[in-house]
């Protein structure tokens, strides 16, 4: 393929990304990365895809940025390469992002993991962040997007130490959408997806759009941006044909217009 460090397909309206170092674990060097954002930005462009599933090949989702190719850095380097932006361009993407995760989800590999809409893991994930214990401390947003997901106490607790935090343990905080065998993620994945993928694209972009305005803005600043989607939503094809099929009683055609 067109990509050194990812494996990417589209098949049923679903468009695949794997990361592709397995005897690396899956360690997120910055070609990676890019390679990564690249992808995801052309399958957001593509009307073929539906939904974006992310996963990986070998053993486990990712042990994290790649230490070797960050243990030089300084200040002004990490400035001038500015590699947060392609994290940023993450957030932009319009379909939803799946990620399918197993065994270590590590460091830049829990913020990837923290930067997709819906999350299915394996019985045997383990999710921590071991920034700490090099030094440093996580810069993709991991201690933004964990403390708004499951608060401040367990946050702290868990970036602080470092400790490795088990599948139903990430369940009950809401990190992940659910677990299943590990020989079964692909499959359950792939189910999970269809059940967006099937859905008229429009309203399911304006609803990934809104729900996540509802962790920056306010309650208020919410409700009428949430409003405005439901107004657009009305000028597309696919309300008429909806609530058209559903008087008629038949099963409705959607077209994504
Ligand atoms: C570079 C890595 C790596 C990493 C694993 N490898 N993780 N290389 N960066 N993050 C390499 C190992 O060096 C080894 O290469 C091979 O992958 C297999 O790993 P092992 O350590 O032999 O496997 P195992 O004993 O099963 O231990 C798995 C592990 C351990 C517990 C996940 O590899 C580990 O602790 N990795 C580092 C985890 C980490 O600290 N991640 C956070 C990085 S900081 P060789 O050549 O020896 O076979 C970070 C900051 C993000 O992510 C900031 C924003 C971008």
């Amino acid at each position: 393929g067109m990509f050194q460090y990812i494996e990417t397909s589209i098949e049923d309206n679903i468009g695949f990304i794997f990361l592709n170092r397995p005897k690396q674990l899956n360690a997120l060097n910055r070609t990676m990365v890019a390679e990564i954002v690249s992808a995801v930005d052309a399958f957001d462009r593509d009307t073929e895809v539906k939904v974006i599933l992310l996963s990986g090949h070998g053993k486990a989702f990712s042990a994290g940025a790649d230490i070797d190719e960050m243990s030089n850095d300084n200040p002004v380097s990490l400035e001038l390469l500015n590699q947060f932006a392609d994290w940023d361009r993450l957030s932009l993407v319009k379909k939803p992002i799946i990620g399918a995760v197993k065994s270590f989800v590590f460091g830049g590999g829990f913020e990837l993991a923290l930067s997709c809409d819906l999350l299915i893991a394996a019985h045997d994930t383990q999710f921590s962040f071991p920034e700490v214990t090099l030094g440093v401390m996580p810069g993709a947003g991991g201690t933004q997007r964990l403390t708004k997901l499951v608060g401040k106490t367990k946050a702290l607790e868990w970036i602080l130490t470092s400790e490795r935090i088990n599948a139903q343990t990430a369940l009950n905080y809401g990190i992940i959408n659910k677990i299943v065998a590990p020989e079964l993620l692909m499959e359950e994945a792939i189910d999970f997806a269809k059940k967006i993928a099937v859905q008229p694209p429009l309203a399911v972009r304006m609803i990934k759009d809104s729900v996540n305005k509802a962790v920056d803005y306010s309650l208020y600043e919410g409700m009428q941006y949430e409003r405005k989607n439901f107004y657009i939503l009305f000028a597309s094809e696919d309300q008429k044909e909806g609530m058209k099929a559903f008087v008629e009683k038949r099963k409705p055609n959607f077209t994504g217009r």
